[in-house]
């Protein structure tokens, strides 16, 4: 493991422009507006206001998500935790074409930064070939499970407790530096992407839904509250937002057999985070159980690999 190197991104402002059109051929329908006022030739300008029109974007759809005030008031627990149970790493660990892709770039014996690392699935499924591992979580019950997960392995762990990129300088580059299912979080998402990227030797690789993690929850909000929910940001959207700031991103889209599963949870317990995130009491937990039943909550789920070397 290697102290982090001083700088931001390598190669933004010199490969923006090439970057951005690539983006606005792929992503027509994301940046429309943009494209009216694309020339042949971009000026670091334009692709700088094409760059922050994104990241706009991705904040304003994020927002968008927002519970209504006169819903969250009824909530008894807020719906936005992560419980730390359904976040567990079992021994086994079933491979993923994102697991795949940071396992090629691990060097026998090297570094796994996993930033969001909840309880380490992301970092675990890379022991071996990776030999020590850094975790970064604002929680500091994902931090215990991270560690305990670790000593079971016998791999070297450092935890970072903070937000990250808040905590950046507090943690080591790694070879592999990995991040799942957290970019959904993060509205202010510029600095938290090349913080990730300032902090690889090798290979960064982000995980995420193709839509919101809550995105199966729509239905229910519907039956429950009368609310239509958003439908945006998507993966496609993240990855626009990565190359635009000069990263070499790759999408790779797959089918997720394990999403819901991944951990076994009694059904009282699922049924009890459903309701939670729903804003609902207690006394609602047989109908959510219902709706989850009818709707099937644990099925796949089309989910994205995004990510790029160094
Ligand atoms: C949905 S869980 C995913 C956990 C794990 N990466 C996985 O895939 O199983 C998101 C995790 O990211 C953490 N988190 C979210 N935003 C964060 C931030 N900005 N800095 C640090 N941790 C964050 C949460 O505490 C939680 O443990």
């Amino acid at each position: 493991m290697t102290q982090r190197r001083a700088g931001g991104v390598r190669v933004g402002v010199l490969l923006a422009p090439i970057r951005l059109r690539a983006v606005w051929l792929c992503h027509g329908h994301t940046l429309a507006a943009s494209v009216e006022a694309m020339t042949d030739t971009v000026s670091p300008q334009e692709a700088d206001a094409a760059t922050e029109k994104l990241l706009g974007q991705w904040r304003s759809d994020l927002a968008s998500w927002a519970i209504p005030d006169e819903i969250l008031g009824q909530a008894d627990e807020s719906p936005w935790t992560h419980p730390v149970s359904m976040f567990t790493v079992d021994d086994e660990i079933a491979d993923s074409n994102s697991h795949a892709r940071a396992r090629d770039a691990v060097p026998t014996g090297g570094s796994v930064l996993d930033v969001g690392s909840g309880g380490g699935r992301a970092a675990m499924a890379l022991v071996p070939p990776a030999g020590s591992l850094v975790a970064v979580d604002h929680q500091q019950e994902m931090l215990d499970a991270f560690a305990d997960a670790a000593t079971r392995r016998g791999v070297r762990a450092r935890l970072v407790l903070g937000d990250w990129p808040d905590v950046a300088d507090d943690t080591p580059e790694c070879d592999v530096v990995v991040c799942h299912h957290v970019a959904y979080n993060v509205a202010d998402i510029a600095p938290f992407l090349r913080a990730l990227d300032d902090h690889a030797a090798r290979r960064v690789v982000l995980e995420l839904p193709m839509h919101h993690p809550m995105s199966n929850m729509n239905p229910l909000w519907k039956k429950f509250w009368d609310l239509d929910r958003p439908t945006r940001p998507t993966a496609h959207d993240l990855e626009a937002i990565a190359l635009a700031l000069g990263f070499d991103a790759h999408l790779e889209v797959w089918q997720d057999e394990t999403w819901g599963r991944r951990v076994t949870l009694p059904d009282a317990e699922r049924v009890r985070f459903a309701r939670i995130r729903l804003c609902l009491s207690a006394d609602r937990d047989a109908e959510v159980a219902a709706a989850l039943i009818a709707q099937a909550d644990a099925q796949p789920r089309e989910v994205a690999t995004l990510w790029w070397d160094v």
